[in-house]
């Protein structure tokens, strides 16, 4: 079968198309046919060496894939062939707290990913697409949407009437956005882009903030908020956005450490993290049950994910280079029909 290996720390440039072959399903195993497969910024960290705990080479990339059931291993029961499926971002996790063997499973850095012809899903850690997406659009939800409903749901137990802060318009946050608002709750965007601003406002963004040309957007937060402040922010900057993150929490609010797209510089620590009481809790995708808590939710509220550009498997470094770019909109998915 093709698929992709990333071999070394040199780049996306350095990942290799290579024939491999067909793997087989285990006892417990699924064999899956890829249909479609969907970009995290992670995957352009993990061709320069960075955001693994183990370090896998030759390794497939990419965590988050949708396909069709083609072959089941022998003990395997909830599904058969033909089933659309999508596997979970940690091919170990399936409900509570995440263990060790969870978390040395992330599928694309821990594990082989799913950037192939074929790739194998452990049963219990695979659920099925909900029938009102496509493989596209399903392929784009076991990280960035799973990492949104961990940080809203199960960290921040958004309510109706909630403030989110959500911070560009990147995967996560166009997640966060869709979710949030189909949650009741009230949502304050960031981007450096008027043009995104507009199309988050389209999808029913309460305020939105250009961070390039107010850099100091935790005091616009704030004056949004009548002085107090948001209930949850999906911190996905790092360095010199955390501590704005921490300024725009309420008293009692959560800031959902989520990512590193301005680096990992330590952040000065606040006195308002204890004078406000916040909760500052590290978000680490999700397990196979709130993917489909997700899945249940988006059904019942009819959510589709926002694809931003659609590559072939054949090209899929071009998806690399485009998300690179950071000119997207939500989602980047490679098709494989
Ligand atoms: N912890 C986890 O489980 C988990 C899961 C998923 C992702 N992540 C992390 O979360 C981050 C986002 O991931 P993603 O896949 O959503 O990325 P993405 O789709 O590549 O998001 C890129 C967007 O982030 C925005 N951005 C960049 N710098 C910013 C800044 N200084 N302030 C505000 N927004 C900024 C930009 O939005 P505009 O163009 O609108 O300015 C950019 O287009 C990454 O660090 C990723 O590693 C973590």
């Amino acid at each position: 079968m093709r698929a992709y290996q990333v071999d070394s720390a040199d780049g996306i440039d350095a990942i290799k198309q290579v024939e491999l072959a067909t793997p087989t399903p285990g006892d417990n195993e699924i064999l899956v046919k890829m249909k479609a497969c969907s970009l995290n910024y992670r995957d352009l960290l993990i061709p320069l060496g960075g955001y693994v705990r183990n370090d896998v080479r030759p390794i497939v990339p990419l965590s988050d894939g949708a396909g069709e059931i083609v072959q089941v291993g022998k003990n395997v029961t909830k599904f058969q062939p033909g089933d659309r499926v999508i596997g979970n971002f940690f091919q170990h996790w399936e409900s509570g707290k995440i263990e060790d063997k969870g978390l040395n499973s992330a599928m694309g850095g821990s594990i082989d990913g799913v950037l192939s012809e074929y790739f194998i899903l452990q049963e219990d850690c695979t659920i099925k697409i909900p029938e009102h997406l496509t493989y596209e659009e399903a392929s784009t939800l076991p990280c960035a949407a799973t990492t949104a409903w961990h940080a809203l749901e199960e960290v921040g137990n958004i309510q109706p009437g909630d403030t989110i802060l959500l911070l560009g318009t990147g995967g996560v946050s166009i997640f966060g956005l869709q979710l949030a608002k189909a949650k009741g709750a009230t949502v304050i965007i960031t981007s450096s882009s008027e043009e995104k601003l507009k199309r988050a406002a389209e999808m029913g963004a309460d305020h939105t903030i250009n961070y390039k040309t107010t850099p100091d957007w935790e005091e616009q937060v704030l004056a949004l908020t009548d002085g107090k402040g948001v209930d949850n922010v999906l911190e996905v900057g790092g360095a010199g956005t955390f501590e704005k993150s921490v300024a725009s929490a309420k008293v009692n609010g959560t800031v959902s450490v989520i990512g590193i797209l301005t680096g990992l510089e330590s952040p000065t620590i606040s006195l308002m993290t204890i004078f406000n009481l916040l909760k500052i809790q590290g978000v680490y995708v999700g397990s196979t049950s709130m993917l489909q808590d997700l899945c249940d939710f988006m059904v019942e509220k009819k959510i589709t994910p926002v694809i931003d550009q659609q590559f072939d498997f054949a090209n899929s470094i071009d998806a690399y280079n485009h998300m690179a770019s950071a000119k997207h909109f939500g989602k980047i998915v490679i098709s494989n029909p």
